[in-house]
């Protein structure tokens, strides 16, 4: 797994539902309330991943990609685009479904979504396929998930943060318990054809 590649793809996600909002007949609010309550929970809990596993590690490493400035300026923008998302995704759950007004919302979560995931594509994205080993970029993948899945059928607070202070916070050069394990990984590939231990899956007779 690549950390890069499962943020691209559910960004493809969120681009894929607020589509299917545009063309979903008006008049279900049943069935629009339950496609933004999985949008919503998928938005915040991919930008709280993101900012749990991701953006410590760019900070730790990142160089400042494409059109970014600095490392720091990448991550900076990165939670202060997060918490326009989220102010967003507030809007459209207290609004009521259906409503101009919920519309509203959610093109407007929609245009701070596309926009924040443009960036981080070109810049975020890019700088860490640049500066981060493959195993690290694992490793972070199944941090990233595991979280995701846990909170997958409950969603989370939202919560905004300071950019500064999150900066403040996450710089450091000491590698994290997740670049460790990385660190780990990579010396055991090293003499080992296997990525994991544990015996190789197989189906049971009964799955021809
Ligand atoms: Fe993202
Ligand atoms: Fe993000």
């Amino acid at each position: 797994m690549d950390i890069t590649d499962v943020i691209q793809h559910q960004h493809n996600e969120q681009r894929r539902m607020f589509a299917a909002l545009e063309e979903w007949p008006r008049d279900d609010h049943e069935g629009l309330a339950a496609v933004w309550k999985r949008l919503a929970i998928l938005l915040e809990t991919h930008a709280e991943a993101e900012e749990r596993y991701f953006y410590p590690e760019l900070l730790r490493l990142g160089t400042g990609g494409a059109d970014a400035e600095s490392v720091e300026e990448e991550v900076e923008d990165a939670v202060h685009d997060h918490n326009e998302i989220r102010a967003a995704v507030r809007r459209v759950d207290e609004a009521e479904t259906g409503s101009d007004e919920w519309w509203t919302a959610v093109v407007d979560a929609n245009v701070h979504n596309s926009d924040h995931m443009g960036e981080e594509e070109r810049q975020d994205l890019a700088d860490f396929r640049q500066q981060a080993t493959l195993e690290l970029r694992h490793e972070i993948a199944v941090s990233f998930l595991r979280y995701e899945s846990l909170k997958a059928a409950t969603g989370i607070p939202s919560v905004d943060k300071d950019p500064d202070e999150y900066i403040d916070e996450h710089r450091t050069d000491a590698p994290s318990e997740t670049a460790q394990r990385a660190a780990q990984l990579a010396k055991d590939s090293a003499t080992t054809d296997r990525a994991g231990d544990g015996p190789s899956l197989t189906a049971s007779e009964d799955a021809d």
